[in-house]
Order: structure tokens, then sequence, then C-alpha cells
């Protein structure tokens, strides 16, 4: 194998240490299709990692960030068009059209592979090839997965390992004859003989592509974010969620934090929102300081495995090693944590860089610096700014950063076997009619909220901003089947467990996001967001207590006024009406919604969904 296969593909000359025939032969077929200029093995070691930045330095992929300011950072930039996932190249090629549902798009497997088949010929020509091998969840874990990705993006490499568990250690697991997802990408920008690279390459024409049967997943053209670094969404979610569905487990868009009281009581959570909707700022939330002895930890702030353990309970593990967050809107008082975790051996994607070589984006600092190279490369003052409306950092700009540099990442974060989950929460970025927080009174209701959660959209992925779409359980972009058979998962699950009741978690639907009749939000979010935390766990921990009451209404349980804890901020009972209000008119709205999504997904929709959407409708035309 250590031949050239034919004239103009690369030897193979995979190192000692792997031992996987199966492995090696794919690499060697995807060459053939591919034609790389070369293969390289990537170990995971951090001299490789310099060295591959080093690379795209040199390159003008990345420019490294003043060493003083942001030790062992970089910046890059990517091309003005791959700056977001696209939802509408995205696929799910199961045998059956019915199999991926009507929120996915769908073709033929067959058709599909001739269309790739026919992209990858020669897609990495003039580039390295480099083999990625990458554990998603704690190395051996029994709740862990291993993937290889081929790509040839360096980009990816480097992200990936910050992302991933990823290097020599996998072959271990792998063995001879281990499993694994193989994960195929390429930015689709082949190079002729002599041609120069650009900074960032990418193809015009973008094809996601997942086949959940055989377990593939194939990536054309974007070099960015979810489109790219395939452990992330299209295997930690669209794959996982099939797996988990013939496996009898959930893999989730959900942050994962623990919380403990003074008293030492400590509870984990599992938190749902659609994308850019402050998971990673929840995820680290620092409880006020009136909150003394509170402490909030992090598992994770995007993904969660969670399975049933041999108690009865819901262990979830963080399948990810990193956090590809957010940056925009990032700063010392929004997530401190998060700051300090980005304060040095990150990348960065999309922001701006300052005069003096350290990066900006909007709402870090209350003043823009007075120059700056925005996202695109151009110069940009706040006058420029205000005159064009240009953004100085993409909206979408991110931060690449190990879970390990976050100063509250909780003990129990790389625990093979999981952390017990307490509650469940779903979150929608809704201005009106969603209050700030609801009980469900039992599971089928819970899984009602969240599979009709709605949220405003966001520059996370590409299309419209800020118009109101059903994002049931914030997977509609990445479930990788049927949401109705998603739903009735759920519902599945909930009944595997009710067998020991009291280990069900809690369902909690919440919305942080309310606004008043400026257009401004009401609710401080962030920190404060530890009193509704508080008032969750409370009712886990002592349901009938004197700290945990709440009143029932419309479609569960919330809270009144004097049931969450005030110390130190300043919110009126007016103010808390203007966020927990229920509006009868709005509410009839909803439901139509409610029923419209009902309607797109009435092929194997649970009937103890339209049940519970039944009740709802007599209780609110009582
Ligand atoms: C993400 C997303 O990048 O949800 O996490 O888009
Ligand atoms: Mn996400």
């Amino acid at each position: 194998m250590n031949q050239p296969l034919m004239a103009g593909i690369p030897a193979v000359n995979a190192p000692a240490h792997v031992k996987h025939q199966k492995l090696i032969n794919w690499v060697a077929e995807i060459a053939a299709l591919t034609k790389p200029a070369r293969i390289y093995w990537c170990d995971g070691s951090q001299e490789e990692y310099d060295r591959l930045c080093a690379e795209m330095v040199a390159a003008g992929t990345m420019k490294k960030l003043n060493p003083e300011k942001r030790p062992n950072s970089y910046l890059a930039c990517s091309d003005p068009s791959d700056v977001a996932r696209v939802e509408d190249r995205t696929f799910i090629c199961s045998q059956n059209k019915e199999d991926a549902g009507p929120t996915n798009n769908w073709t033929d497997p067959a058709e599909m592979r001739q269309t790739l088949n026919g992209l990858f010929d020669g897609c990495m020509a003039g580039r390295t090839l480099y083999v990625v091998p990458f554990s998603m969840g704690p190395l051996g874990s029994p709740i862990a997965h291993i993937g290889v990705e081929l790509s040839d993006s360096p980009y990816v490499a480097v992200n990936m390992r910050i992302m991933t568990r990823m290097g020599k250690a996998v072959y271990d697991v792998l063995g001879t004859d281990g499993e694994f997802v193989p994960c195929v990408h390429t930015v689709g920008a082949p190079l002729a003989a002599g041609q120069k690279d650009v900074a960032w390459p990418c193809n015009a024409t973008k094809y996601i592509v997942h086949y959940p049967e055989t377990r593939e997943i194939w990536s054309y053209g974007s070099g960015y974010g979810g489109n790219a670094l395939l452990g992330k969404k299209c295997f930690a979610l669209r794959i996982a969620s099939t797996m988990g569905r013939a496996q009898g487990w959930l893999a989730e868009h959900m942050l994962i934090l623990g919380v403990e009281s003074p008293e030492g009581k400590k509870h984990y959570v599992a938190a749902a929102f659609p994308s850019a909707c402050g998971k990673t700022n929840f995820a680290m939330l620092i409880p006020p300081k009136a909150f003394g002895g509170w402490k909030v930890t992090t598992i994770g702030d995007d993904i969660a495995w969670i399975k049933p353990g041999a108690d009865g309970r819901l262990y979830a593990i963080n399948p990810e090693a990193g956090y590809f967050g957010v940056a925009p809107g990032t700063n010392e008082k929004s997530n401190y944590n998060c700051m300090a975790s980005v304060s040095a051996n990150t990348i960065f994607t999309n922001v701006a860089l300052t005069d003096d070589g350290d990066v900006w984006w909007e709402g870090m600092t209350k003043e823009a610096p007075a120059h700056l190279i925005d996202w695109q490369g151009k110069d940009w003052t706040p006058e420029i700014g205000k005159e064009t409306g240009r953004k100085a950092a993409h909206p979408n700009a991110r931060f690449t950063v190990a879970a390990t540099q976050n100063p509250v990442i909780d003990p129990a974060w790389d625990d093979p076997a999981g952390v017990p989950i307490s509650a469940f929460i779903f979150g929608g970025r809704r201005s009106t009619t969603v209050p700030l927080v609801t009980e469900a009174r039992n599971w089928v209701e819970g899984v009602y909220m969240a599979a009709t959660m709605g949220s405003e959209t966001t520059a996370a992925a590409v299309g419209q901003q800020g118009v109101v779409r059903r994002d049931p359980f914030a997977m509609l972009p990445f479930a990788g089947y049927n949401m109705s058979e998603y739903f009735q998962h759920w519902l599945d699950i909930g009944k595997k467990i009710a067998a020991s009741p009291a280990e069900l978690p809690k369902i909690y639907c919440v919305n942080w996001f309310r606004t008043d009749a400026d257009g401004k939000f009401v609710w401080p979010g962030f920190g404060d967001n530890m009193r509704v935390l508080k008032w969750m766990l409370d009712r886990i921990e002592d349901p009938q207590g004197v700290k945990s009451g709440g009143v029932e209404h419309l479609f569960g349980i919330t809270p009144r006024f004097e049931d969450l804890q005030w110390e130190g901020l300043d919110f009126s009972a007016d103010q808390f009406a203007t966020i927990t209000s229920i509006d009868k008119a709005a509410w009839l709205k909803e439901l139509e919604l409610h029923a419209e999504l009902f309607d797109k997904l009435k092929h194997k929709l649970p009937a103890e969904l339209q049940g519970v959407k039944d009740k709802l409708e007599k209780k609110l035309a009582a």
C-alpha cells in the first residue's frame, strides 16, 4: 500500500501505528478519486499543530496575533461567500425519502453518489489530503464513537484538534477492525500545476451530504464551521441522532452544565437553544453576587450525547473537546469565563484585527477601537461603520478554543461515564408570546413544548435573519431522520425511564428574549438567568417546598414574582408581568403555527402530541 496507486496519485504511506487495513484501503480509495498531491496522517501533537498553523500563516490563510496580547493565537478570515452553515445545501440521503422527513433536503443516495463522484474526481489536485482521526467523547468511553475525516484543508485539521480528541491515540482504540464514521471533506478548489493558491479556497457549489444507513459524510465546497468540521453537526448530531434512534440513546443540540448550591447539592441540566441564542454564555454563567456560594460549571456548550444508565437515569457526555462559539456580543460582562478562555491558544475566524495585532468584534468593548482591519481585510473605523453599516466582525464570527481553557470546566467533563441529567431546558429567541419560564407537568407535555419551539433566525445559517421559524428541539437543521419519528423516539425514551418516574428529568421551556414596546429586551439574561435556574433546582429538590412555588397556567407551571430570588437585581413586578404574561390572542395565533407544523409533520406524528394540542386548544377556548 506504500507504493503510488497510479500515476499522479501519491503513496498512502500509512504510519506503522495504523493497523486498520480497511481504513488504509479507504484512504487509498479516496486518494485515487480526489488525486491530492500528497497524503499526510495527522498525529494530533502540539508540534504538528504549530507547524500547520505556521504553514497557513505563510500561505496567507491565517495571521499570527501579537503574542503579548493573545499568545499562540491566530486569525483566519474566510471568503465572504463562506461564512455560515448552508442548510439549503445540506442533504440527508437515506434510501427512502420518507426516512429523511419533510424538514430535510433529500436526494436518492445512488444519484447523490454519482453527483459527488463527479465533483470529487480530482478535487484535491495540488493539495494535501490530511487524514484526521478523532474521537467524539472521551477516548474509549462506552458512549464515545470514532470518526476519521479526510480533508484537503489544514484549517480543518487544526480546528479538529481543538474541537475533538484528535490524534494518534485514536488508532489504539480503533485497533485492527474497530468501527469509525468515514468523513470526506474538500474545499472543492483543485490547483493546476503552478497555480497560486488563495488564502481561503472554497467553491460556489456546496454539498453537505449524509448517508444515514451507511453512516458516511461527504462535504464539498465549504471550509467553514459546521460545513467542514465534520465531527460537529454532521457526525455528532445528524449521523449520531440516527445511531441513537437505532440504539436507544439521544444525540442533542444541547449544552450541559453543572450547578451546585451553597449546601453542596449538585445537579446537571442539559439545555437546547437554536444556534447563536447564547448556549455558550449559559454554559459558563457566573451567578450574581447575591447568589454567594452557588457555582455553575461547564460540561459542554453545544452538543450532548445522552444514554440511559443502569440505574434508570439519563447520563450525558459532551462529545466535543472544544468550543466553536460566536464571538460578537461576547465580553467581560456577558461571558467573563469565555473571555478568559479565549485569552490564549485560540483560533479566531472572521473577527476584526486591531492595529496592535489583537482581535476585536462588535460588543467586545463599549467603544470600538479608532481603527481596525475588518474581517474582509478592509480599513474600518467607527465612522465608516456608522456610514456604511458595515460590521468589523462578521455576525457569525467565531472562536475555536479547547474546553480545558475554560476556568469553570466541570471536573467530570471528561468522565467516560457521563453525568446524570436532572432537567432539560428548551429555549427559543422570541420577542413576544412565550413566557420567561414554564415547567411541563409531565414528560409528554414537555416533549410537546420542545417539539413546537419557535425561534427568530440568526446569522449562524445563511438566510434571512430575525424571522420566526419552528425549530423543534433546536434540531431543525440537525435531525438526521424524520422529525416525527424523532419526537416518537423522545416519547419512547420517556416511557423507558418512566419505570422509575423519579429519575425522569423535568422539562422546562424558557425565553430570555421578550421585548418591551420599544423593542428592548426586558430580562437582563446572562448571569441573571441563574435566578430562573435556581427556581428549577428548588422545584427538583423539593417540589412542595416554600422556595419552589408556582402557578399552573395555560401549558404548565410558572413561578410567581415572589417565587424567584431577586436580591441584587432591580426588577419590578410589572416588568416580570411583561415577560410572563400570556396573551390569549397571541397564543391563538401561536397554536395556528403549531397546527401548521403538525400538518407538515403529519406523517407518523405521535398521536400523543396531537392530544396535548387538542387540550391546549380547549383551554384557550374556555
Ligand atoms: C453552531 C451552530 O455552530 O449551531 O454551533 O450553528
Ligand atoms: Mn450549535
